[in-house]
């Protein structure tokens, strides 16, 4: 049996290889990091070497800092340019082709031994792992590399969005679905910074170099004195690495903090209070690589507040940074009025970046870089790249992703969201009618910038999975390796991914994992939201589960303009918001024109009747009935596959895998169900093939015999079959009993009720008196998320008993003991013949 792993090591656990891989290296003789130090990314890079050299290969090799001419041939060599030259090694650096910063040159050395030359410390820390990386796949048995590996974009960043919640006792995480902060607790930096260490550690092998540690809607208390040493200590626990720190600001903060009257940003106390905060910062923090800003959003105070341009005010922040090194302001282009009147056809938060940034550009700092979501609204399943990024010439850009599924399953569903990033960074803008891809905008290519590049909210938390779920690693992975590469293909990404974190050699594990990994994007879309309509789930609450009514009717732009014959936002110029023609003009054509826009995008662009045929000859309804059965179909089969996997790798990744996979299939049911009834009341159009609606094995609770159980109205209406459910009445106990109104035979029977926080109500499910299932509403502990407090699409679930035999006529009773809040609410039984889902 396989030892269990936590995941805590993610992709860098450096399993032993085959006898028969291990059996085709030679043995090294010892590994020189050409260091000074104990503490920089090159000491790092030998101490890395000789762990991973040990476990994969199960060779123990010393480390020295000093290189010495004999025994050279067979040691791996580690170190900058500058220390190759200084050790007597210049004629392995001496031609050696042109590397950037960041950069390095990996010779593998026939393994005789092995060149990893970096650009600077960091540089050659990243060659390290790349040469273990390639070691641990087994890539180095049969080849030799010889290569210069340099940044597609000099920014690579994570952002974190950790609150230091100075004012109730948490370690919360803005849209973090992976536990508690490793940075924060209670107002105060942690004392224990180990796991910030091991984030590092990731962060490096991914060849992320930097790192903003606090939530954008930031909080002034984090620069008092005893926090400022905090976050001291967060830049020494990740410097090693290569990792530098940033911070989020909190505009207001001259008020908040020293009770200065206003923080206007051309106020000269207000400009004196950053000045000196930003002294005070850089004293600690000497490489602090700058701010991010998010003003003037979603009801943040911000330059505009105070009658300035959005531009003075991320000046002010760049030139109280000027003095103090290369720090830039990451002004956040997430600006847009979260209170827009749905009824004014002309209104759209997909307009609002181009309006707020576009004709500022020239006026920013140099120092400023604009960081723009990839999309114009808001991480969706699906969006066009954002028309902003086709604007700015002069100002420095960063693309921004989000590694936490926000809006694509919050970590409970599984989402390798790479080739949805794809899409965006191929994607070609043409820009004065001439290729310009996305990544080579954001690369700094297009506009010849020399800092650009990417930022990705990321969201890890001090569970040991990271990010909740070991799948979605693959994210954090990708994500890396597409800052560094944006060409490289999204499943060749997973695969090395795979290779790492489960198994490098079994053809089993590794095409199993990634054929739930390519599909996983497209059915998720399947079974949430069709055609560039958005995600479609309840963007007034978590985000989380399905609710299509909550984009309209609210000031939050996110429509869809659902009615009863129509759907989908008009953004053309001719009839529309105009949102098409802000694209650059042959890319305005085609989505200005209903027949040149992609079927993925048609109602991000168009507003259609239902009836409207797509280029597949199917009308719009009929797509989101198909693809909301197909999505949740496929949805059943990744809980099967991965059970194909048990032995193949420990067993408690397995298992957490395995409960995280059949959730979501339960989920994705209660999605297909909750959008197709939404729509079908909508617009009356019956599914053709008459599924929507009709749930043969179905039995709805409230039409069974209650007994401390009442009847309640769901909100909304589609989140619960029939639009109703059961709530015990009763604080003990409660019974709904039904009848088998089906032939004998042996039944999958599935469980919908609800799984909410307040309480962990109990369940059985008796058939003729015996017990033949029970469970515990504990979802909330078990996917690691508050999604939440009620009976709605979020809280939604499915459990199943399968293969029980079941008389017709038989009695079936669900029991359930209330906790708390949590009234064991329960929707339907199906009784579903083995094999079929519903
Ligand atoms: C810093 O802020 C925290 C709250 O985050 C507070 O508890 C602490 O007393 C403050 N320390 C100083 C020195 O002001
Ligand atoms: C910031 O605060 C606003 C308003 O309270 C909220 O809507 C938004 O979700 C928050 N965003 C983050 C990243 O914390
Ligand atoms: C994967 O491992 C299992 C168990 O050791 C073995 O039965 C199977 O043949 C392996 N598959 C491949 C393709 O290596």
């Amino acid at each position: 049996m396989l030892p269990p792993e936590t995941g805590l090591d993610a992709w860098l656990r450096y399993a032993p290889l085959s006898e028969t891989l291990r059996s085709q290296h030679k043995q090294l003789s010892h590994i020189v990091a050409l260091s000074d130090g104990s503490a920089d990314p090159v000491s790092v890079a030998g101490q890395e070497l000789q762990e991973g050299i040990r476990k994969i290969l199960g060779h123990s090799l010393t480390v020295s800092s000093r290189h010495d001419g004999a025994s050279s041939d067979s040691a791996i060599v580690v170190g900058t340019v500058s220390a190759f030259q200084k050790s007597g090694l210049s004629a392995a650096v001496q031609s050696l082709p042109a590397l950037e910063e960041d950069g390095f040159w990996l010779d593998s050395g026939d393994g005789n031994g092995a060149h990893i030359v970096g650009q600077n410390e960091r540089g050659a820390l990243y060659g390290a792992f790349e040469y273990l990386s390639l070691l641990a796949q087994g890539k180095l048995a049969s080849a030799t590399v010889r290569k210069a590996y340099n940044p597609g974009a000099s920014i690579r960043y994570v952002n974190q969005w950790d609150n230091l919640d100075e004012n109730c006792p948490h370690g919360s995480i803005e849209r973090g679905y992976g536990g508690k902060s490793i940075f924060f607790r209670d107002g105060f930096v942690l004392e224990d910074l180990s796991r910030v260490r091991q984030y590092a550690r990731l962060l490096a092998s991914i060849r992320i170099n930097g790192c903003i540690v606090n939530n954008v809607n930031s909080s002034h208390e984090l620069f008092n004195e005893t926090n400022l040493e905090g976050l001291g200590r967060i830049a020494d626990a990740m410097r090693p690495y290569g990792v530098r720190i940033g911070v989020s600001l909190f505009f207001d903060t001259p008020r908040g903090l020293a009770g200065l009257p206003t923080s206007d940003p051309l106020d000269p106390a207000v400009v004196k209070f950053w000045e000196d905060l930003t002294a005070k910062l850089y004293k600690r923090i000497p490489d602090m690589l700058g701010y991010t800003i998010k003003a003037n959003s979603e009801g943040q105070p911000g330059p505009l507040t105070y009658g300035r341009t959005l531009a003075e005010g991320a000046n002010m922040f760049a030139r109280a940074l000027k003095p103090h090194g290369d720090g830039i302001v990451m002004y956040r282009a997430f600006v847009y009025n979260h209170h827009l009147d749905e009824a004014d056809l002309k209104n759209d938060r997909a307009n609002a970046a181009v309006e707020y940034f576009a004709h500022l550009d020239g006026e920013f700092e140099d120092n400023v870089i604009i960081q723009i979501k990839f999309g114009p609204i808001d991480f969706q399943i699906r969006e066009p790249p954002s028309p902003l990024f086709a604007h700015l010439r002069k100002t420095p850009v960063i693309c921004e992703f989000m590694v936490c599924q926000e809006y694509l399953g919050q970590q409970s569903h599984y989402v390798y969201m790479a080739p949805e990033w794809e899409t965006i960074l191929g994607f070609d803008m043409r820009i004065d009618g001439k290729q310009s891809l996305v990544r080579d905008i954001a690369g700094g290519k297009v506009h010849g910038w020399k800092r650009s590049g990417y930022a990705a909210v990321t969201n890890v938390g001090d569970d040991s999975t990271w990010l909740g779920h070991h799948l979605s690693m693959s994210n954090l992975y990708a994500y890396g390796r597409l800052c560094w590469d944006a060409t490289e293909p999204a499943q060749d990404i997973l695969l090395d991914w795979i290779r790492l974190t489960f198994s490098a050699e079994n053809s089993t594990v590794i095409d199993t994992i990634r054929d739930i990994g390519m599909e996983s994007w497209p059915t998720y879309e399947a079974y949430s939201g069709n055609l560039g309509i958005q995600t479609l789930c309840d963007i007034l609450y978590t985000h989380y589960g399905p609710s299509p009514g909550s984009q309209d009717g609210n000031g939050w732009g996110q429509w869809t303009r659902a009615d009863d014959k129509a759907l989908g936002m008009d953004r053309t110029a001719a009839t529309g918001t105009g949102n098409a023609a802000q694209y650059p003009p042959e890319v305005a054509a085609r989505f200005e024109n209903i027949e040149t826009t992609p079927d993925d995008l048609l109602l991000w662009f168009h507003h259609v009747p239902y009836t409207h045929k797509l280029k597949s000859g199917k009308t719009v309804i009929q797509h989101f009935y198909d693809a909301h059965y197909d999505g949740s179909q496929n949805a059943q089969t990744f809980p099967k596959r991965w059970a194909s996997l048990k032995g193949l790798i420990d067993d408690a990744r397995w298992e957490h895998v395995a409960f995280k996979l059949a959730y979501q299939a339960g989920h994705s049911l209660v999605w297909r169900d909750s959008v197709n009834n939404f729509y079908l009341a909508k617009c009356g159009i019956p599914d053709e093939k008459n599924r929507v609606g009709n749930y043969r094995w179905r039995i709805e609770a409230e039409s069974m015999q209650l007994e401390g159980y009442e009847v309640v109205d769901v909100t909304p209406r589609e989140a619960a079959s029939g639009g109703r459910a059961v709530v015990a009445s009763s604080p003990t106990k409660a019974t709904a009993t039904t009848r088998n109104p089906f032939p004998t035979g042996k039944r999958d029977i599935a469980v919908n009720y609800y799984d909410h926080t307040g309480g962990h109500a109990r369940y059985e499910i008796l058939v003729d008196g015996k017990v033949v299932g029970q469970w515990t509403g504990d979802l909330d502990t078990r996917l690691l998320h508050a999604f939440s407090e009620h009976v709605d699409g979020h809280s939604a679930t499915r459990v199943y008993f399968r293969g029980v035999e079941v008389k017709e006529g038989a009695e079936i009773s669900v029991v359930g003991y209330p906790d708390g809040k949590d009234k064991a609410p329960l929707d339907y039984i199906s009784l579903l013949p083995e094999g079929v889902v519903d």
